[in-house]
């Protein structure tokens, strides 16, 4: 048992004993370390002004990852390297991705400009990225300008980040290897007193005695969810379990029947998995939160949190996903549906927790088309998810409907009413649809929020259908999609 949280800066091993359970990065770099480079906007994961670096050994590589720190938990980075801004330029010598912020006028006010500048440290040394302002402005999702425009921004990292020659971080990278192995001790972390404490169990037995023995802690995978809670509602979590360093939790195993997701798996680390299984699950992952948000957060976490508005659940409802959970006494699966019981409240027995889901492939008579509708194209939370998968036979008859929304109940749910009418309709005769766009009015109540009113959700609901049903029947996507169009043209390679 390690009673301190231990990581790297500059080169060298920090290692802390005070660490509240709910201290952020952010105020551990601003406030202890004096280090004000980084900046504080929205304290919420929006705007990206606070956005660090993290490198962690990822299949043997050394791979840096963008972090919001407003809302990353002090305790989080242990095992990992911290580089933040004061750690880039070298002998009063600017770092290529700075330099290039500076020669093509990337910056005014310059408030945003560390967030930016970290996230191009990240994009710079990310492996296997095709040069486009495509690549460049998903990367930069998460970092918002007031002032200066985004143009030249782009330009610089179009400039610095592609072909880019090693830097120092590059040339220290196998001893900043070994020295991330020394940290990776496999030992359980507990800072604190049994009624308040940080702690980071090692492994899953020691995750679920921990749990049993307190149950009313707070479980943190990602801290996405949980972190706004500490920033923007002030409320104390004095018992935190951060699932981060349970070993194998992280696992994603690809099989032939489908995707084995572990609780801690990241957006990040299963987008090419969810691409596989299909094109509009990958695009869905691509659009949720921004990079940092991707980078930290986790589908356990997205589903645990049991939010109506979610984006993952509705697809792997309608994919027909199961979810594991374990706890000190035994484990169980169930479908993934029947975990959402009511808002605010699922299917989680006190010392339970989530270990992971299955995610099974389209069989060859299967068709899945997901749809996310939000305010914002990118960085925002849904107002309508829509997922939809169609089994049907040789003549085109639906032979089986999973129907799945999410933003139109108080869960995430399935469309019962329209499934029963969708079964025996045929995919090639459009008059045989009515029934279930018509039944979805029985289906759901929707409310009306800030982000949608109770008829925008239904129409909108209904033309989802409409067009998954008219994608699988044959029609392109180019024509029901205003997405295909707009990347198409926005799309100019540096
Ligand atoms: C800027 C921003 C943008 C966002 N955009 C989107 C978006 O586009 N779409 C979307 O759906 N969400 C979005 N979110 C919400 C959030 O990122 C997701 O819900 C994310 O998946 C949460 O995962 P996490 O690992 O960060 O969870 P955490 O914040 O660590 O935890 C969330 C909840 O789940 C519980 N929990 C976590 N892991 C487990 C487990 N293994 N077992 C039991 N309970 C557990 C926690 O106790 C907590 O109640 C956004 C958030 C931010 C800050
Ligand atoms: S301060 Fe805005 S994302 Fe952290
Ligand atoms: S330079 Fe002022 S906010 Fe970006």
């Amino acid at each position: 048992m390690r009673d301190t949280i231990r990581f790297l800066k500059g080169g060298k091993i920090v290692e802390l004993e005070d660490v509240g359970p709910t201290e952020t990065l952010l105020d551990y770099l601003r406030l202890r370390r004096r280090e004000t480079g980084t900046k504080e906007g929205c304290g919420e994961g929006d705007c990206g002004a606070c956005t660090v670096a993290l490198g962690r050994i990822v299949d043997g590589r050394l791979v840096y990852l963008p972090v919001n720190s407003c809302i990353q938990l002090l305790g989080m980075i242990d095992g990992a390297e911290l580089v933040t801004v004061e750690d880039l330029a070298e002998d009063n010598r600017l770092h290529p991705v700075q330099s290039a912020m500076v020669e093509l006028h990337g910056s005014q006010c310059g408030f945003c400009t560390p967030g930016f500048v970290m996230s191009l440290f990240t994009l710079y040394h990310a492996e296997g990225k095709e040069k486009s302002r495509k690549t460049v402005t998903d990367w930069l999702a998460g970092n918002l300008c007031r002032c200066t425009g985004y143009r030249p921004i782009v330009d610089a990292a179009l400039e610095a980040c592609f072909d880019a020659a090693d830097d120092a971080f590059s040339w220290r990278a196998k001893d900043t290897r070994e020295q991330l192995r020394v940290l990776s001790d496999g030992s359980d972390v507990f800072i604190g007193d049994s009624d308040r404490f940080f702690s980071a169990p090692a492994t899953l037995d020691g995750l679920a005695a921990l749990y049993s023995q307190h149950p009313d802690a707070t479980l943190v995978s990602g801290a996405t969810d949980v972190g706004l809670w500490i920033t923007k509602q002030l409320r104390e979590f004095p018992k935190v379990i951060w699932l981060g360093r349970v070993e194998g939790l992280d696992r994603v195993e690809e099989s032939p029947s489908g995707v084995l997701i572990g609780a801690t798996a990241t957006y990040q680390a299963t987008e090419q998995a969810m691409t596989g299984i299909s094109a509009d699950l990958g695009e869905l992952w691509r659009r949720i939160g921004s990079k940092q948000v991707r980078a930290s957060g986790t589908v356990g976490g997205n589903i645990a949190n049991g939010s109506p508005i979610g984006d993952t659940p509705p697809a792997l409802i309608a994919l027909g996903a199961t979810l594991e959970l374990s706890s000190a006494e035994s484990s169980r699966a169930l479908p993934i549906e029947d975990f959402f019981i009511e808002y605010g409240k699922q299917d989680r027995q006190s010392g339970e927790f989530v270990t992971g889901l299955f995610v099974p492939r389209l069989s060859a008579n299967q068709a899945f088309r997901c749809y996310k509708i939000s305010k914002r194209f990118d960085q925002d939370i849904s107002s309508v998810m829509a997922a939809v998968r169609l089994t049907a036979d040789e003549e085109g008859t639906v032979t089986e409907a999973r129907i799945a929304y999410g933003g139109m109940a108080g869960t995430p749910k399935r469309a019962t009413a329209a499934e029963a009418a969708l079964t025996g309709a045929s995919l090639e005769d459009p008059s045989t649809w009515g029934p279930a766009m018509q039944a979805l009015l029985s289906d759901f109540t929707p409310m009306t929020d800030m982000r949608a009113s109770a008829e925008y959700r239904m129409e909108t609901a209904r033309a989802l259908l409409a067009k998954a049903l008219m994608e699988m029947s044959g029609t392109a996507p180019e024509q029901v999609r205003v997405l295909a169009r707009r990347e198409t043209g926005n799309d100019r390679a540096a």
